[in-house]
């Protein structure tokens, strides 16, 4: 090697882009145990059909919903489908560090969770602030959350005017520092993205790179950009090319089996056997559901059943069906937790969101729906489901 191939070398190696390790901590297990999930059928008890392969499963989560995913609905999700992970509503950390006593009550109510049910959960936070976010992550982590995810992603504009949210596809360098400032708040948990695939057109390639450099635990692809909002369906071939983008930068990890950053896609995601379905043909390690678990807490009640293909080769896994006495029961409960949980820090209109889930597709879901968004209170609620069912044989 001459004297200038040496010169190219060094700064070859200097400015090579190397991955670094990610901490996956409870990830990891999971990872391992989701894999190691044997598929059941095939053959002749399945019509015939061969297991095309016999990998486990993808790792099923909730996904973050603001004003949908607080403590009372995990509460009832986490009693009738537990996901593999919960995850929370997102929350300001530039709030968490600053809020007077007032907003702190409202922040914590959004961060409450039950120490002894809900595990594990991730706690979801935004912000532009490294500062913030560094102290932030203090205060999750001392708070017993198994993990934190920094909001890349959001559109919505009081968000964004925060410089958080999905403008942080507009400034990859703060994204970086934004996750490092997590990882040194809270060194001791996982700390995982989501976000989407760029913020006005295809970004994905470099922004996907640009925080693995950051070497997050899970990154979340959801797989639409920034401008098309949920406005279009979800592609994910977006999602199988972030699992290629991640192999290629990470191939020292995964050659060498370290860990590495796992890949999960989100959109559009209706059920478990959907989400089965789309992690194999992408690759995904996991798959975040949101919508879909609207008015339907038992929609991960099918991670519990045996994973088995249908003659056509899709999965065959399906979730409990409650009668419409059992949901409409399900959906008192759930309003009696709010109640309890978040009554007065939490405006009741937020069961309202709920109501119009739970009660369709029905005779006299119309009226009742109509009855429901007239009431104030858990009692009410109580009183109009009786009044429905004391006139109806379901
Ligand atoms: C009402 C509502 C609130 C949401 N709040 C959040 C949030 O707080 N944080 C976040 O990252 N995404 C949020 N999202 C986006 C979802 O997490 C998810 O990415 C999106 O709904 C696409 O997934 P899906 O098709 O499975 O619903 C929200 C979506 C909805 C519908």
């Amino acid at each position: 090697m001459n004297l200038l191939d040496l010169f190219k070398y060094f700064l070859k190696a200097k400015t090579a882009k190397v991955a670094i390790e990610p901490q996956l901590g409870f990830w990891s297990d999971l990872d391992n145990k989701c894999r190691t999930i044997k598929h059941e059928g095939g053959g002749s008890e399945n019509g015939g059909h061969e297991a095309k392969k016999n990998i486990g499963r993808p790792i099923c989560v909730l996904a973050p919903m603001a004003d949908v995913t607080d403590c009372a609905f995990r509460y009832v999700i986490n009693k009738y489908g537990k996901p593999d992970v919960l995850w929370t509503e997102f929350v300001s950390a530039d709030g968490l560090v600053r809020a007077n006593p007032d907003g702190m009550k409202k922040l914590l109510a959004d961060l409450k969770f039950d120490k002894n049910l809900e595990h594990p959960i991730v706690a979801q936070l935004f912000g532009s602030n490294p500062k913030y976010m560094e102290e932030a992550c203090k205060i999750v982590a001392d708070l017993g959350y198994d993990g934190i995810d920094l909001n890349m992603g959001c559109p919505d504009k009081s968000i964004e005017r925060q410089k958080a949210g999905a403008s942080m596809m507009k400034n990859p360098k703060l994204a970086k520092e934004i996750i490092f400032a997590a990882k040194r708040g809270a060194p001791n948990i996982p700390i995982t993205v989501k976000t989407r695939v760029g913020y006005n057109k295809d970004e994905l390639d470099l922004w996907l790179r640009n925080i693995l450099e950051a070497s997050p635990a899970v990154v979340t692809i959801h797989a639409r950009t920034r401008k098309e909002m949920s406005k279009v369906p979800a592609d994910w071939n977006y999602v199988k090319r972030a699992v290629e983008i991640r192999n290629e930068f990470q191939k020292d990890l995964i050659v060498a089996d370290k860990q590495h950053t796992l890949i999960f896609g989100n959109g559009d995601v209706t059920s478990v056997a959907d989400a089965y379905k789309k992690a194999e043909e992408s690759g995904a390690d996991g798959v975040m559901i949101g919508r879909g678990i609207f008015g339907n807490p038992w929609l991960f009640s099918a991670l519990q059943k045996p994973i088995i293909r249908n003659a056509d080769g899709d999965f065959d896994v399906v979730q409990n069906e409650p009668t419409l006495r059992e949901k409409l029961k399900v959906m008192v409960e759930h309003t009696q937790r709010f109640q309890d949980e978040l009554g007065g820090i939490k405006n009741f209109a937020v069961m309202k969101k709920h109501f119009k889930a739970y009660v369709n597709g029905f005779d006299g879901a119309k009226e009742l729906r109509a009855e429901l968004m007239e009431t104030n209170n858990a009692e009410e609620v109580r009183e109009v489901v009786l009044g429905f069912l004391s006139k109806t044989s379901v």
